[in-house]
Order: C-alpha cells, then sequence, then structure tokens
C-alpha cells in the first residue's frame, strides 16, 4: 500500500497550531471569482488536494489561478465557460459551485454532474430546483446538466432543505444582473457568511447571510480585491478531539470559537477542559474522557456531520456508551469498521451508531475511505496503544494540509511513508 500514514500513539499531544482558511469557505470563494474581471487575492488559502482540484477547473476554462505561498492569486477576466469539461468536474463534487457564477455572468452553462461522494449519494434537486425559480432553463442531456439564463430575472426560493452547496450557488447566481433573488430557509453555516462578506467586499448587494432568509440584489460588476476567509472550524475540532484521544493541552488558533459551539459543548461533556479565546481555544485532557449520552448531526448551529467520525473515533475509548445519529449523509459510518479492528465496540444501524467505550483500542492496519472517516482513524490512533498504519491518505489529503506535521508538531509520533 502506498502512501500510508504511520502512528505509534499514546503520547501526549501539547503545543499549538494555528488553521488556515476554511476548505469550505474557499472553494466556493473560489467560483465566485469566476464572476469577476479584475484579480482577487485570497489569503490564508489551504494547500489541499480539494483545493487544487479548484483551482484546475479554473484554469481548465481560461481563468488564471496561482498560489503564492498562502495567497490564491485569481484572474477570470479570460474565462470561457464553453471549456468546462466533465473530465474535471466529475472529479470534484464542489465543481458544482461552478454553476451559479457561470449563469450569473455568462447567462448559459453547461456541466457534467459533479463528481461522485463515498458518503451518501449528494444529489443537486435543489440546486437545480433554486435555479428554476430564479427563470433558469435547465435541461438534462446525456448527463450533462445545460442551463439557459438567457432570460434569469430573480425570484424566490424556498428550499426544502438548508443546503449549504444549493444557498450558495443560488446566492451566486443572483449576484449579476437584473432582478432581487430571495433564499428561504436557506443554510445559516458560518461559510455562508462568509459568502457573503466576498461578495459585498467585491461589490455585491446580499443580505441575511447567518439567518434562514437571504436577499441578493442583482449588481451590474464585481471588481478586484484582496480578501481573508474565516479559518477552519472542522480542522481545528479535529486536532481538539485529538488531544481528546491522546491526552494532553493545546492551543488552536486562527478560528472563531463562536462557530464551533456545538461541539464544543460536546467535548465539554465528555470531559475536556476548553477555555474560548478571541482568536482560538485551549483545551487540556488530564483523565479518560466520559461517554455523551446523545450526538445528533444537524445543519449549523446544530452539530455538524463533517465532525461526525472524529468524535466518535474520540467517544470509543471513553468511559460509558454514546449514542450518535447522522441526519445528513446515509453513508457516514463505513469508517466505524475500520474502528472496530482497532478495538472499538460499535454498533450502527441506519444512521445511528452505539458506541460503547473500551478501555483503550489498539493499532492496527486500517484504510481511509473518505475524508472525515480518515482524520478519524488518525484522532483514534494518536489515542491508541502500539502502530496503526492508516492507508487511503489521499482522502484525508483532500482537507487536511499535512496533516502528519501538525500532530507531530503537538508532539505525536506520526510519519508518512
Ligand atoms: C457541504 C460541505 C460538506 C458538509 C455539508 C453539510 C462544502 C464544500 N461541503 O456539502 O463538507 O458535510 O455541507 O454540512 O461546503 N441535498 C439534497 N439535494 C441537493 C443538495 C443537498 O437532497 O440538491 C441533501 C444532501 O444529500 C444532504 C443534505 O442535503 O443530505 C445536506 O447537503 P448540503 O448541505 O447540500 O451539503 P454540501 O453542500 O454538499
Amino acid at each position: 500500500m502506498k502512501n500510508q500514514i504511520i502512528i505509534r500513539g499514546k503520547r501526549r499531544l501539547d503545543g499549538e497550531l494555528h488553521v488556515t482558511g476554511a476548505k469550505n469557505s474557499v472553494l466556493p470563494l473560489i467560483a465566485c471569482c469566476i464572476m469577476s474581471e479584475k484579480e482577487i487575492h485570497i489569503h490564508n488559502c489551504p494547500s489541499i488536494a480539494d483545493i487544487f482540484c479548484m483551482i484546475e477547473i479554473i484554469r481548465s476554462i481560461g481563468g488564471y489561478a496561482v498560489l503564492e505561498g498562502d495567497t490564491l492569486v485569481i484572474d477570470c477576466k479570460n474565462a470561457n465557460p464553453k471549456l468546462v469539461t466533465a473530465d474535471l468536474t466529475s472529479g470534484i463534487r464542489s465543481s458544482v459551485f461552478i454553476l451559479g457564477p457561470i449563469l450569473a455572468r455568462f447567462r448559459f452553462a453547461d456541466i457534467s454532474y459533479p463528481g461522485g461522494c463515498e458518503i451518501g449519494l449528494r444529489p443537486i434537486d435543489l440546486h437545480i430546483y433554486g435555479l428554476k425559480c430564479l427563470g433558469v432553463k435547465v435541461t438534462e442531456v446525456n448527463g450533462m446538466i445545460v442551463c439557459d439564463g438567457s432570460e434569469k430575472t430573480g425570484g424566490v426560493v424556498d428550499l426544502d432543505f438548508p443546503s449549504v452547496g444549493a444557498t450558495e450557488n443560488l446566492m451566486m447566481a443572483g449576484v449579476l444582473g437584473m432582478g432581487v433573488t430571495v433564499i428561504r430557509n436557506a443554510a445559516r453555516e458560518p461559510e455562508i457568511v462568509d459568502l457573503q462578506n466576498f461578495i459585498n467586499y467585491l461589490g455585491g448587494k446580499v443580505s441575511g447571510a447567518g439567518t434562514g432568509v437571504i436577499t441578493v440584489e442583482g449588481v451590474a460588476s464585481l471588481h478586484g480585491g484582496e480578501y481573508t476567509p474565516i479559518g477552519d472550524r472542522i480542522a481545528a475540532a479535529t486536532y481538539l478531539a485529538a488531544v481528546g484521544t491522546a491526552g494532553g493541552s493545546a492551543r488552536i488558533t486562527g478560528i472563531d470559537p463562536e462557530h464551533m459551539h456545538a461541539v464544543l459543548q460536546k467535548m465539554r461533556r465528555a470531559g475536556c477542559k476548553i477555555d474560548e479565546f478571541a482568536d482560538g481555544v485551549f483545551i487540556r485532557v488530564t483523565d479518560r474522557l466520559r461517554a455523551v449520552h446523545k450526538i445528533e448531526t444537524q445543519p449549523f448551529p446544530g452539530f455538524p456531520t463533517d465532525m461526525q467520525p472524529q468524535i466518535t473515533a474520540m467517544l470509543a475509548a471513553a468511559d460509558g456508551s454514546s449514542c450518535i445519529v447522522e441526519n445528513l449523509f446515509e453513508s457516514r459510518f463505513k469508517y466505524t469498521a475500520q474502528l472496530i479492528k482497532m478495538g472499538a465496540r460499535i454498533i450502527v444501524k441506519d444512521r445511528v451508531a452505539v458506541v460503547k467505550g473500551v478501555n483503550g483500542l489498539h493499532g492496527t492496519q486500517v484504510l481511509a475511505e473518505d475524508l472525515r472517516g480518515g482524520a478519524a482513524l488518525v484522532v483514534a490512533a494518536l489515542g491508541a496503544e502500539g502502530e496503526t498504519v492508516i492507508g487511503g491518505v489521499q482522502h484525508i489529503d483532500r482537507g487536511y494540509k499535512n496533516i502528519e506535521e501538525s500532530f507531530a508538531r503537538l508532539g505525536a509520533d506520526i510519519v508518512r511513508v
């Protein structure tokens, strides 16, 4: 097996880590740049696989996109939507984000279905429904989504579910041109607020992000500029969960604790001592953790589905039984089979996992099959007895920049081979 991470666990984690910009903010921000004909700099950009894939998509349609240090320089003056190829868009789910911006600027979009996903079906019916509400004619031809926005005006979209991606796509679709777009039952994630701030910084007119109703007034054009996205709340929470399993103390900076309250509350219930400060959190774990009665994933401000695997890994060796309910994605417990190989006692039925905390996990050979499930294996291995060899590291690389370097900085015995 190539590209593995090897961890010898049970070493205290101590020190400080600074998180980069949030992957889930930067991805739609990059797509948003398609709407401007001026140069835009996005600072604090994470060097991770999903971002490189979006950069490739921008280049493939004739845009300029180069990562200079941790600043992404983008200029989409010469973008040509006719150049979008199925090869690229079918490789990454987030490619669906280019639909709204391309429609806003060029009035026409023709893309293939976005990349498949390991955690569930992830349909895009809400994106399509919303675009139709805005006057876009959508047809599906040979697996391609063909959107004619020549008569796009604006309109009211009532989302059946507060989908993050659909909310972002529809916000962007409404930015340029005539009309007012209203999105009801909009997602309220911090990344949605970040996208609003970015669009408004570039000269757009969006209000209401962070609430259930978002209003977008069309403008003639967007300008350029520099922007720093919010920190990655999921990466930060993953580091906290690792300190939870291994014990120790760490200061995680570059993150707004307001974005993490649901996670912090459950971690405190498990026995982690956590202080919040303006730019981050400090965690201290001295004793064996306790089980948490119930954790249910929900749209923000509820417990994030993207932290469900990592907190389950943390609770696998806690004292008592925890019940984890996954409400967002139907196949998000696959990684539990790998934790069971490490000695965890977990029973999964449909969308519920019952975790009976064991005295300790042990190292073995495991396989990451998706991004956050892979991060959960790292979290588990850092607290496990002996050596864990984790394969499928490319999944983890989608969302974490050199995860082994981050944990090595905290004192973990972790290497990539
Ligand atoms: C985003 C995040 C992802 C996170 C998820 C939920 C990015 C790049 N990704 O994904 O990390 O796990 O939010 O917080 O920001 N749905 C439909 N039809 C649609 C769209 C979604 O049924 O058209 C369903 C999905 O199957 C899922 C639920 O809505 O059950 C939530 O999905 P959504 O919020 O859209 O997630 P993403 O935007 O794909």
